[in-house]
């Protein structure tokens, strides 16, 4: 995600900024930066880990000017070092940037700007910016140095694409501060004598209230007695201030009571900034030809926790997929059992964090068996990523909340994306069904904003059923994991029993712990086995179960004759149903919470990430 802030104003920029970057620090932690105008020359300090490293730097250094930016990073290109933090300069170092999100296609205007004898001094993405605008100082007029940076910031936005916000200094401009939104967040934050821009409000919530909102598209040139926001096509619009009520720790959390509702909200964008990295060649990720691929026997997924029941979606996607063998296992239990050897194993480790000891052990194990190794991870520089071969990135930004549920259907998304992509290269899917089935892939954010608009309808369910002693979820096949998953978010967050099983399985013992109001939750998209759902509706409604269907519109009718209440979600294809069935469970574990006093983002007993075996 990454965090921005600038300062113009009359005062040394340095301490607005570093108080800023921490405030910002939830969106991105792995190193920090600052660039700060000083006598007509730029003064930039960097460092490895949280934005205290970097207090400490500029301390030593001790930049002094009142007009700088400042940078939170959370790798997206590269890793996390001091040269890949932010700020990021041009050639002639006059120039740097601040950038928050992904420049899809700056590989390609890498190579351009280097064949132009430009260097390069970092891996990321951010530095083709301040190259970029470097560039195309030389290739546009304007009155004045303010007028030709504009030009140039606007010049560079038309040939970079992806979602990005970011921040620009001018050695030649002081007391200018030039921000960019498309699609990544950037607010202005109006002061006295001051003005800042910056990723998220929290940033500047201290010292103003007064918050100009950009749209994508937009550029906002801040000076010290005013802010200037032009629209894409360049001519200066009237943006009307927004009064900001919130308090700085609600702030932080978007305006949301915790990042656990945050997140779940987040879902749409994740989903979204995942996809985007999903359209490369998995085959270069894994550092695999076709041959190879084609040759691939067997995968075994290792994971703990969500990201397992991650792992077990994935299975029913690459064997549908891609015909290919899988085993899914706890990794906890993949280190201490007997796993055969077999040559042609692709190995799949799962984290979110990336520094699961129990993952990185049985990834060792993999190797040590002499498969390849593929991490899905959302930490980039992560022992995990460090450990595997290969990783593919789910780019959902840090997850705070302890209880996982963006980078749960984030890692859905990716096991989806290389299912259909092995499918693909192993010849299991024509060219013809790839398509349609990643075409439905890239609808799945907008069926994602739908899903997320009806905290409502569970938030008013809860009401009902909040006290209840146990909960069940049911859910066949690909929607079997879902109501792991499920339970496990109640438990979690609630420290309520829950427990999920396979619907078919229910008649084998577990229905006798169903009772007279046992809240039973069925996930039964109107699909293939829909009928079956409505059987075990009806069997655990006959022991007194008080029956919950999560169905799409055209289950609706037949699901509310055999439900107590029926909770809807869009409706997507079979194989992507998951990711949108398991939103109105996080949902229902968040407010049965809330109902019940539980401290959500930090359940007792829990850590964030499991560092121990
Ligand atoms: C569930 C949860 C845990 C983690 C598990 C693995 O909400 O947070 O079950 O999913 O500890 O963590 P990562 O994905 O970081 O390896």
């Amino acid at each position: 995600m990454c965090g921005i802030i600038g300062y113009v104003g009359n005062n040394n920029s340095v301490p607005y900024i570093i108080d800023g970057l921490k405030k910002l620090e939830y969106r991105g932690y792995d190193s920090a930066g600052v660039s700060i105008l000083q006598n007509g020359r730029l003064v930039t300090v960097r460092a490895v880990g949280k934005v205290a490293e970097l207090e400490k730097a500029a301390l030593l250094a001790n930049p002094k000017g009142s007009t700088g930016i400042g940078h939170t990073r959370w790798a997206t290109h590269g890793k996390p070092s001091e040269e890949n933090s932010h700020p990021h300069t041009d050639c002639t170092g006059d120039i740097v940037v601040v950038h928050n999100g992904i420049i899809e296609n700056y590989l390609i205007l890498r190579d351009k700007l280097k064949s132009l004898g430009h260097q390069f001094k970092s891996e990321t993405d951010t530095e083709v910016i301040a190259h970029l605008i470097e560039e195309n100082l030389k290739h546009v007029s304007g009155k004045n140095d303010a007028d030709l940076l504009i030009k140039a910031v606007q010049k560079t936005n038309a040939e970079i694409s992806g979602a990005f916000a970011y921040g620009v200094l001018w050695a030649r401009t002081p007391g200018l501060l030039v921000g960019v939104k498309n699609q990544s967040p950037m607010v202005v934050g109006l002061g006295e004598n001051e003005n800042f821009l910056a990723s998220d409000v929290p940033a500047f919530l201290k010292h103003t209230n007064k918050v100009l909102f950009l749209e994508d598209g937009e550029i906002a040139v801040l000076r010290v007695d005013g802010v200037t926001v032009l629209d894409k096509a360049g001519k200066a619009k009237k943006v009307k201030p927004v009064k900001i009520s919130w308090d700085q720790q609600t702030a932080e959390k978007g305006g949301y009571p915790h990042f656990m509702l945050k997140e779940i909200y987040d879902q749409p964008q994740a989903i979204e900034d995942t996809l985007r990295t999903a359209r490369t060649d998995f085959g270069k990720i894994l550092g695999l030809n076709t041959e190879a691929l084609r040759g691939l026997q067997n995968i075994h997924i290792i994971a703990c926790g969500t990201a397992y029941h991650a792992g077990l979606v994935g299975k029913y996607y690459i064997e549908q997929f891609a015909g290919i063998p899988v085993s899914v296992d706890l990794a906890s239990e993949y280190k201490y059992r007997t796993v055969p050897h077999r040559v042609d194993t692709l190995a799949i480790a799962i984290s979110q964090s990336g520094e699961t000891a129990d993952t990185i052990g049985a990834v060792k194990k993999a190797k040590s068996l002499g498969f390849r190794t593929l991490a899905i991870c959302n930490v980039l520089g992560s022992t995990l990523t460090r450990t595997c071969d290969s990783t593919f990135f789910t780019h959902c930004g840090p997850e705070i909340s302890v209880a996982s549920t963006k980078a749960f259907t984030s890692q859905i998304t990716s096991m989806y994306a290389l299912a259909i992509f092995l499918g693909n290269a192993n010849g299991n899917l024509s060219q013809n069904v790839f398509d349609k089935l990643y075409k439905e892939l890239m609808a799945l954010p907008k069926a994602m904003s739908e899903v997320v608009k009806d905290e409502y309808t569970v938030r008013h369910l809860t009401r009902k059923i909040y006290k209840a002693d146990r909960f069940i979820f049911l859910g066949r096949n690909v929607n079997f994991p879902i109501a792991l998953e499920g339970a496990l978010k109640l438990k979690e967050v609630s420290y309520r029993s829950a427990e999920g099983f396979a619907a078919g399985e229910i008649k084998h013992g577990p229905i006798s712990i169903i009772d007279k109001g046992t809240p039973v939750f069925m996930l039964m998209p109107h699909d293939s086995l829909f009928e079956k759902m409505l059987s075990a509706c009806q069997e655990c409604r006959a022991r007194g179960a008080f029956v919950v269907a999560i169905t799409t519109p055209d289950g609706e009718k037949q699901a509310k004759d055999v439900a107590d209440k029926v909770l809807l979600v869009p409706q997507a294809s079979e194989f992507l149903q998951p990711a949108l069935n398991v939103v109105p469970l996080q949902f229902l574990a968040y407010w049965i919470a809330k109902r019940l006093g539980c401290d959500i983002d930090q359940p007792r007993n829990l850590a964030k990430s499991v560092t121990v075996e």
